[in-house]
C-alpha cells in the first residue's frame, strides 16, 4: 500500500496493482467504461490530449485542472458528465492532476486495476479469482492522492479493499499501512463524511460545487465490471 510516488518499482513489478484516485479519476473513468465508453486513453499533459485530439477528432477529451474543465475540452472530470448518450462507443483521452499520473507510475505492475467504491466488489473477486488460479504473490494498492500527498478518501477506499481481501484470503499479510486504513474505513464505513469533511480534495471538490459528486463517488458496488490499464489504454477486463 503506498501513494504512487513511493511505491517501489521492484515491488509493483510482481504485483497485482489497485489504482485508487476516489475523487474523482479513476471513479470517473469506471463510470464512462460502464456507460459504454470504448476505451480512456489516460494522458499526463493538456497537450499531449490535444495532439491525440488533432489526429482524431471523434475522440473526446475530458479532465481537469483545479478540479475544473479544461479550456476546449469536451468533458470535466465529474463522473456524472460521463452519460450514456455522451459516452457510448467513444474514445476518451483524459488528463487529470493526479489520477492520470498514479496510472502510468503503476504501469510498471503485472496488471494494474482501477479502483473505486462503485465496483471495489467486482474487482477484488476478480483478482481473488486469479491470485486461486495463477498465484499472485502481491497486490498493490497504489493511491493517487492529492498534490502528492495521501488523501483521506483514496486510504477509506483502500480499506474497504483490505476488508474484501481479508474476508477471501485467510493467511494474507498486510503491511501496516493496510490495517491503518482498514481500521479507518470500518470506524467510518457507516458514514464516511465524517472524515472526509476534514478531508483537503473533498472540501475544495465542495466549494466548486460538485456535491453531488462526493455522494456518487462514496457509493458501494453498483458497477458490475473491472477496469484494468493495459498498453496506456483503460479498458473493461
Ligand atoms: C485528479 O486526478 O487529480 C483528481 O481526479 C482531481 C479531480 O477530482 O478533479
Amino acid at each position: 500500500f503506498s501513494h504512487y510516488k513511493e511505491v517501489a518499482d521492484e515491488i509493483l513489478k510482481d504485483s497485482y496493482a489497485i489504482v485508487i484516485d476516489l475523487l474523482r479519476a479513476t471513479t470517473t473513468m469506471i463510470w464512462a467504461i460502464s456507460n459504454g465508453a470504448e476505451k480512456i486513453i489516460p494522458v499526463e499533459e493538456i497537450y499531449e490530449a490535444r495532439l491525440l485530439k488533432n489526429l482524431n477528432k471523434s475522440v473526446l477529451l475530458g479532465g481537469e485542472r483545479g478540479g475544473v474543465q479544461i479550456e476546449g475540452f469536451d468533458l470535466d472530470n465529474s463522473p456524472l458528465s460521463y452519460k450514456k448518450e455522451v459516452v457510448f462507443g467513444k474514445t476518451v483521452v483524459m488528463t487529470t492532476t493526479n489520477g492520470t499520473r498514479a496510472l502510468k507510475k503503476a504501469a510498471g505492475a503485472k496488471r494494474t486495476f482501477l479502483g473505486s467504491f462503485i465496483n471495489a466488489k467486482k474487482t477484488a473477486e476478480y483478482i481473488v479469482n486469479e491470485a486461486l488460479h495463477q498465484g499472485i504473490g502481491t497486490i498493490s494498492i497504489v493511491c493517487a492522492g492529492t498534490e502528492e500527498r495521501f488523501t483521506l478518501e483514496d486510504i477509506l477506499c483502500a480499506g474497504y479493499f483490505v476488508e474484501l481481501f481479508k474476508e477471501s484470503f485467510s493467511n494474507i499479510y498486510l503491511d501496516d499501512l493496510s490495517i491503518a486504513s482498514y481500521e479507518l474505513y470500518k470506524k467510518f464505513e457507516n458514514d464516511p463524511h465524517e472524515i472526509l469533511k476534514y478531508s483537503y480534495h473533498y472540501n475544495n471538490l465542495k466549494k466548486l460545487g460538485f456535491v453531488a459528486d462526493l455522494e456518487f463517488c462514496l457509493k458501494k458496488d453498483f458497477v458490475d465490471l473491472v477496469c484494468e490499464y493495459k498498453n496506456l489504454v483503460v479498458e473493461k477486463v
